[in-house]
């Protein structure tokens, strides 16, 4: 079966993001959706003379087999003093040192999330901007602002603007997947 992975840029237990992007992988049928935990990925901060030394980590290598085997990857945004958490930098920075292609052109959704009225807006043009210079495709995002007012568990984005806005999106990253029969 064809595969979606997802994940929260957040090394938090409870992360908002993981829900999200957990939730945005569960729309789409007929993928079999994997989500994963940034702290089953920690690494030590990634350095020239850390690398040097002692070589790329092996969960960085785990990371990105996971990249290589999806179809499609879905990752949501948390904001640290309007940028990436440090849990998703130091992912980021590792498995870019395996090599230089990080998501292996699949289709990407990038989404975004807090709990304020921004939704993590700033991180996500930075990791727009910086992910779409590698993809041949135009990625399709999604910020959700105030998380705790716009979700719920079972019902999914419950504001109707913003989930049209949601649905838009998904379905560009849908077209994108079933399109993509080859990768
Ligand atoms: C160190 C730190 C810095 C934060 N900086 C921002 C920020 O710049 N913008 C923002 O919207 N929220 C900020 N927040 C709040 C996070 O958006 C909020 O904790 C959110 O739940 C993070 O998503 P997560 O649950 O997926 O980790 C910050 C939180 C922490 C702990």
């Amino acid at each position: 079966m064809r595969k979606i992975l997802a994940f929260g840029a957040s090394s938090s237990k409870q992360s908002i993001n993981k829900e999200l992007a957990s939730y945005s992988a569960s729309q789409i049928i007929g993928f079999e959706s994997i989500t994963l935990d940034l702290n089953d990925f920690e690494m030590p901060i990634y350095s020239i003379d850390k690398e040097n030394e002692n070589s790329i980590p092996e969960q960085a290598y785990e990371f990105k087999e996971y990249i290589k085997n999806a179809d499609g990857i879905i990752i949501s945004f948390a904001e640290h003093n309007g940028s990436y958490t440090t849990a998703f930098k130091n992912i980021f920075d590792w498995i870019s040192r395996i090599e230089k292609v990080v998501w292996n052109h699949k289709p990407m959704f990038l989404l975004s999330t807090s709990l304020g009225e921004r939704g993590a807006e700033t991180v996500m043009q930075t990791a727009n901007a910086r992910i779409s210079r590698e993809s041949p495709l135009k990625i399709p995002v999604f910020s959700l602002p105030n998380f705790d007012q716009n979700f719920d568990k079972e019902k999914g984005i419950i504001d109707e603007k913003l989930n049209s806005r949601f649905k838009k999106s998904l379905h560009l990253f849908e077209s994108q997947l079933y399109s993509n029969k080859g990768v």
